[in-house]
């Protein structure tokens, strides 16, 4: 199997990272998420340490530039390798020069990632590998927490729940505050609450709610390299989302567990900052070269690399 090295996928989300700084606070989204997939395929169409089939290439849910479903990227040879890739996560953050927004992309086996098709929303739970194995996703939320709070040794009233602040999500809001947990309430930014889920030493205890399914892949890459746990269950929300997902089929009943939505073992997650946040740092310039900061994460094993990057300026 041909996985890149780390250094090339911090190559890629660095280079879609520095690409998108010109955008940072003009309000163009499009423009921003553009250069940022041209930057990362700049790098990795012609690496020549992989070969990977684009399994989720963000940005048809809201018509953005993206890298294409199907897509192969990378000149190497061996088995071709599942992509998952938002090369800006958090175009909102970008586009206002808010914190969080970063370029993420995660890797897995060929043929282990569940493939989303027409399904861009989805219901998640991702917590991090103290709680793994413990919850249920079709529990009522209070017996939901109850067993998070178990497996992390707190008092339910401690816990607190990143979720996305949408109508589509006020219920489960209620539930959670309702059963005595606590609420982080944010206007985006999924794989960024689901990091947080699975890093230690953060206060964020779970992801929970609907957000994209791109997103929700992503995540289950870093639970899979961190060792946590990560549920999805079809959440459609437009029109055409809803018929497209009837006509294929796709159960918007049944919670997908770990191994549905990335299945093997072997998988890489690589992120980089775009502007500043609560895990990253935007790339910093002087006359000579950019320096970006990026979180690169291996699986099995979990080995965790923080990393800074020099790239000059030609
Ligand atoms: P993009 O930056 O790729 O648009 O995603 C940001 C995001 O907040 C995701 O983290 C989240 O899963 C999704 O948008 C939620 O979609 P919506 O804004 O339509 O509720």
């Amino acid at each position: 199997m041909s996985f890149p090295s780390l250094l090339t996928l911090a190559q890629a989300t660095s280079a879609a990272a520095i690409a998108a700084q010109p955008y940072v606070g003009r309000m163009d989204k499009n423009g921003a998420d553009g250069a940022c997939v041209d930057a990362l395929r700049a790098v990795l169409g012609p690496a020549t340490d992989f070969r990977g089939r684009v399994v989720i290439g963000e940005g048809e849910k809201d018509d953005a530039p993206a890298l294409y479903n199907g897509e192969t990227l990378g000149a190497g040879s061996g088995a071709v390798v599942d992509i998952a890739v938002d090369p800006l996560e958090g175009t909102t953050f970008c586009a206002k020069a808010l914190p969080n927004s970063f370029s993420v992309i995660a890797l897995a086996e060929p043929g282990a990632m569940f493939e989303p098709g027409p399904a861009f929303y989805m219901d998640k739970l991702v917590v991090g590998s103290e709680a793994r194995g413990a919850l249920d996703p079709e529990a009522p939320m209070a017996d939901r927490l109850e067993a998070l709070a178990r497996a992390k040794g707190k008092a339910v009233g401690d816990l607190l729940i990143y979720l996305l602040e949408r109508p589509r999500n006020q219920a489960m809001i209620d539930g959670i505050l309702a059963a005595g947990a606590r609420v982080s309430l944010n206007s985006g930014g999924d794989v960024l609450g689901a990091t947080l889920a699975l890093l230690e030493g953060q206060d964020v205890d779970a992801l929970m709610g609907i957000g994209g399914t791109p997103e929700g892949v992503i995540s289950a890459v870093a639970a899979k390299a961190l060792g946590g746990d990560c549920f999805g269950r079809l959440a459609p929300q437009l029109e055409a989302e809803k018929r497209g997902v009837e006509e294929a089929g796709m159960s918007c009943q049944r919670w997908l567990g770990l191994e549905e939505l990335v299945g093997g073992t072997q998988v890489q997650f690589c992120l980089t900052g775009l502007t500043d946040g609560f895990i990253l740092q935007a790339p910093l310039r002087d006359s000579q070269a950019w320096v970006t900061d990026s979180l690169l994460i291996e699986g099995p094993s979990g080995q965790l690399h923080r990393l800074q990057t020099e790239i000059p300026i030609s």
